[in-house]
């Protein structure tokens, strides 16, 4: 496929499609200069990992609602954090986010550095995280591989190499796509269209932006991708 023209059609996808989430600024936002807040877009990002969005929505509010900003929150206790948590499993997710608050508040001046390094340090951030926080909330040329854009990547290059072992090569496609212009809009909309367009189960190729130049719809393997270690 002709790499240099897709982000350019998803991007333009996204204008019109971009799921509205409490924590995110829209593509018609941000071409107006408001910027994410890099806490929400963290915090959001912890509690996506292992929960779905719908889930997530009301925690999120709460969360925010309770706790506006890093300093609140790094001066909460940590059983309020806790109660407030409860139900969204993973708990030492609920321990990270606290250890992680106050790092920023303690290392950064209350400040979330927009350095992708330096964001890896931080208690409870992942090479994902990492990437997502760079590229959502400062727009840095940060890639990101959740299970979604792995599943995207796939299809998009029928790559039948199974998961785990696929990963580097999902990593490096996805890298290569990922653009210098609007990177943190790229991110949310790969994402996007992983959740809605490219679902595992029965995709919409159809409607789908990418149809055209998607390998495995070509070849009819989309059902069948990302292929699996079994277990
Ligand atoms: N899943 C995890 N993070 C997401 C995001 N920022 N946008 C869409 N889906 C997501």
């Amino acid at each position: 496929p002709d790499t240099d023209a897709l982000p350019r059609v998803l991007l333009d996808w996204y204008d019109v499609h971009a799921r509205d989430m409490p924590w995110r600024v829209g593509p018609v936002q941000r071409k107006a200069g408001i910027q994410p807040d890099p806490y929400r877009i963290w915090m959001s990002e912890i509690m996506l990992q292992q929960t779905t969005v719908v889930t997530v929505r009301d925690y999120f509010q709460r969360f925010v609602a309770r706790w506006p900003t890093v300093r609140d929150l790094a001066a909460a206790q940590d059983a309020d954090v806790m109660g407030e948590w409860a139900g969204l499993g993973y708990y030492a997710r609920a321990r990270n986010l606290l250890k992680c608050a106050r790092a920023v508040v303690d290392e950064h001046d209350g400040v979330f550095p927009a350095d992708h390094a330096a964001l890896l340090q931080l208690p409870g951030i992942g090479p994902y995280t990492a990437a997502a926080v760079s590229s959502i909330a400062f727009d840095l040329r940060h890639t990101v591989l959740d299970g979604n854009v792995e599943r995207v990547m796939a299809r998009l290059y029928d790559i039948h190499t199974p998961l785990p072992a696929a990963k580097p090569e999902l990593m490096a496609r996805a890298d290569a796509l990922t653009p210098s212009d609007r990177p943190g809009d790229y991110a949310q909309a790969v994402m996007d269209l992983g959740a809605t367009i490219c679902s595992p189960k029965s995709p919409a190729c159809g409607i789908c932006p990418w149809r055209d130049p998607c390998a495995a719809r070509a070849a009819g393997t989309q059902g069948e991708l990302p292929k699996k270690t079994p277990k």
